[in-house]
């Protein structure tokens, strides 16, 4: 059996042109969604995804602010130009890239965004709105992963009553990802590090969801036969190609369907931003 692909960069392309539509009408109502970018010196990842970022913004129509701000910034600088954009009303998101480097403080810097203008859910009150079933910004990541589950494989893909397996327990995947997933109603388990036999745990799930940051970890020996397969990963394997925590090639002989790296969540983690930024306009016009 040969798994089913789930489109990540078609399911992006059909969820940004949803908001390129709605943010014109929006400009129609004199509302104008604007998302300020903040980046801290010169990693070249992190540039490359600021850049995307701002791309998306001009494809769908929103303003974008960016402040690109040399590494010698101090985190005092930084908070100040957070309280700033928190005061401005024609900001609806701000969003700081991550990692900052090593004398900023990260988690000062996402508690002083006001929770309202949090677009990447990191802020502890988002998070905890989550976890109450609350309505509020959901991390991207995650949010992209539900989204790809729902509108993947035509919409056949039943979440609710399903055993659902996520390996891995970070606050920015692993844990808003278990939530989300109880909120559609599946059966969660959360795998780690330190889980005891992960492949025998992980068999027994109809939905795979893998964020273990380990090259090829998932192989066809985690994965009952139909299952589907969910790949957050994004390394770089020993060729330098970029690659999933899942053996692809092995695993999609026994998945029902899988997402590919490059392909699959990646471009997810950008459409939900933009989501969150229209979200982030509407309460702001509200
Ligand atoms: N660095 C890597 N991923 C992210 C993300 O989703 N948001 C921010 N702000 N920084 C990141």
């Amino acid at each position: 059996m040969s798994a089913q692909i789930i489109d990540g960069k078609a399911i992006s392309s059909q969820i940004k042109d949803e908001l390129k539509i709605k943010t014109a009408e929006l400009k129609e109502k004199g509302i104008e969604v604007t998302l300020a970018v903040i980046l801290v010196g010169e990693d070249p990842a992190s540039q490359v995804y600021v850049r995307n970022k701002k791309k998306a913004c001009e494809y769908i129509g929103y303003r974008s602010l960016s402040y690109e701000l040399p590494v010698s910034t101090t985190q005092e600088e930084l908070l100040n130009l957070i309280s700033d954009l928190n005061a401005r009303d024609d900001v609806d998101g701000i969003l700081v890239q991550m990692p900052l480097p090593d004398h900023i403080n990260e988690k000062d810097v996402i508690n002083a965004i006001s929770p309202a203008k949090d677009v990447d859910g990191f802020h502890p009150m988002n998070v905890g709105a989550l976890c109450i079933g609350e309505e509020g910004f959901v991390s991207c990541t995650p949010a992209g992963v539900i989204q790809l589950l729902k509108r993947g494989c035509e919409g056949t893909i039943d979440i609710a009553g399903k055993e659902c397996v996520i390996i891995g327990r970070s606050n920015i995947v692993g844990k808003p990802m278990a939530l989300l997933m109880l909120r559609e109603n599946a059966t969660v388990t959360v795998a780690h590090s330190r889980t005891k036999d992960i492949a025998n745990v992980c068999k027994r799930a109809d939905i795979i969801i893998a964020a273990v940051g380990k090259a090829g970890f998932v192989t066809k020996d985690f994965v009952k036969e139909g299952a589907v397969v969910i790949d957050v990963g994004i390394n770089r394997g020993a060729d330098g190609k970029l690659c999933g925590d899942v053996a692809f090639d092995e695993v999609s002989q026994v998945a029902g369907a899988i997402t590919p790296v490059p392909g699959g969540v990646g471009p997810m983690t950008i459409a939900m931003l933009m989501n969150n930024c229209l979200e982030a306009a509407l309460l702001h016009n509200n």
